[in-house]
C-alpha cells in the first residue's frame, strides 16, 4: 500500500511537502529527537537574526569577542555603562526586539510536539525565554536566557522575570560570587551544567531537528556534527542553505513558521 500522503498545505508545494513526509518517515523511526534551535526560529517573532542579509552583526558589525574579559575586569563599569545608556546599537535594537516578542505558532508547534511525544528535548542557542514561554518542558538554553541572573562562582541562577536591573546586582547570596545575566557572552564558557546537559541530550539522539542555526557558533554547533557522526540523522529546516545542509538526511526550505506546523500536522 503506497505511503499515506500527509494533508495540503497552505503555505507549503508539493515539494517540501514531500519533504516533510520524508521528514515525518524518519522521526517515526527515532528513538530519541532532539532539536537544535537558532535565532532563525524567532524571526517571525519579530527578533532579527545574527547574519545572513538582515543579520545584527551584518548591519552593526561583530561585537569583540572580548566581551566577557572586559566585564571581568571592571563588571561595575559593565553596569553603568549599561544602565547610561551607552550601549551598543546592537545591543539597543535586540533589547527593543526583545521586549516585544512573543512566541508564535512555530514554537507552539514545537511544544505539541514534545506533548504528543515525537519530541524529546529542545537544545536552544536563543537568549529570548520565547521557548520556555510558549511551554516547552524539556529545554536547554545553552547560551542563557536574559531574564535570569548567574552567579559566575557557584552558578546559581535566579529569575528576574519582568524586573530589568538597572544597577549591578549584589554578589551571590550564596558564596559572594559575582552576579551577571545568566546570557553567556563572548568570550565566556558556556556553564558545565549547562554544557553537560545538551551533550547528554545529544549522546541520547538519534534524529536531531536543526532549525534555524547557520551552525557557525560552537560548541553549540559543534553538537549538530557529534551527533551525525553518531550515527543520528540530521533534519534541517532553514530558508537558506548552510554549513550543515551536506550532513542532512532532508533539508527543507521554509521558515520556522511555515514548517513546523505542517511537520506537526503530519505528525499529529
Ligand atoms: N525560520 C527558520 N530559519 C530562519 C528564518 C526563519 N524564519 N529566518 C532566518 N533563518 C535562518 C537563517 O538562514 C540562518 O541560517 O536562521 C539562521 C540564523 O543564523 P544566525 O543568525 O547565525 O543565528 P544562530 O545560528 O542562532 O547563531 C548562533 O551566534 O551570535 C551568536 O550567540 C549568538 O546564539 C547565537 C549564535
Amino acid at each position: 500500500m503506497p505511503p499515506v500522503k500527509t494533508r495540503a498545505s497552505p503555505v507549503l508545494n508539493p515539494d517540501q511537502m514531500d519533504q516533510i513526509d520524508d521528514i515525518v518517515g524518519i522521526i517515526r523511526k527515532a528513538s530519541y529527537t532532539v532539536a537544535m534551535t537558532g535565532a532563525g526560529i524567532s524571526v517571525e517573532s519579530g527578533i532579527p537574526p545574527f547574519r545572513g542579509a538582515d543579520g545584527l552583526w551584518t548591519r552593526h558589525g561583530t561585537p569583540p569577542m572580548d566581551g566577557y574579559a572586559q566585564f571581568r575586569k571592571d563588571p561595575v563599569g559593565w553596569w553603568n555603562r549599561r544602565t547610561n545608556g551607552k550601549i551598543d546599537s546592537h545591543v539597543m535594537e535586540l533589547r527593543e526586539a526583545l521586549a516585544n516578542a512573543k512566541p508564535h505558532a512555530g514554537h507552539f508547534a514545537l511544544v505539541d510536539m514534545e506533548r504528543i511525544g515525537v519530541l524529546d528535548s529542545v537544545i536552544t542557542q536563543n537568549i529570548d525565554g520565547l521557548d520556555e514561554k510558549a511551554g516547552l518542558v524539556n529545554l536547554v538554553e545553552i547560551h542563557g536566557n536574559r531574564q535570569k541572573l548567574r552567579c559566575v562562582e557557584c552558578g546559581t541562577r535566579e529569575s528576574l522575570g519582568e524586573i530589568v536591573p538597572l544597577f549591578a546586582p549584589d554578589p551571590c547570596d550564596g558564596c559572594g560570587g559575582l552576579v551577571k545575566f545568566d546570557t553567556v557572552m563572548f568570550g565566556e564558557p558556556i556553564p558545565d551544567d549547562v554544557m553537560a546537559a545538551a551533550r547528554a541530550e545529544i549522546d541520547r539522539a538519534d534524529c536531531v531537528l536543526a532549525i534555524g542555526t547557520s551552525a557557525t557558533v560552537r560548541p553549540a554547533s559543534g553538537l549538530l556534527w557529534i551527533a551525525e557522526a553518531a550515527g543520528a540523522k540530521i533534519v534541517e529546516i532553514n530558508p537558506t542553505e548552510t554549513k550543515l545542509t551536506p550532513l542532512s538526511e532532508v533539508s527543507l526550505r521554509a521558515t520556522a513558521g511555515q514548517a513546523l506546523p505542517a511537520l506537526l500536522n503530519a505528525l499529529s
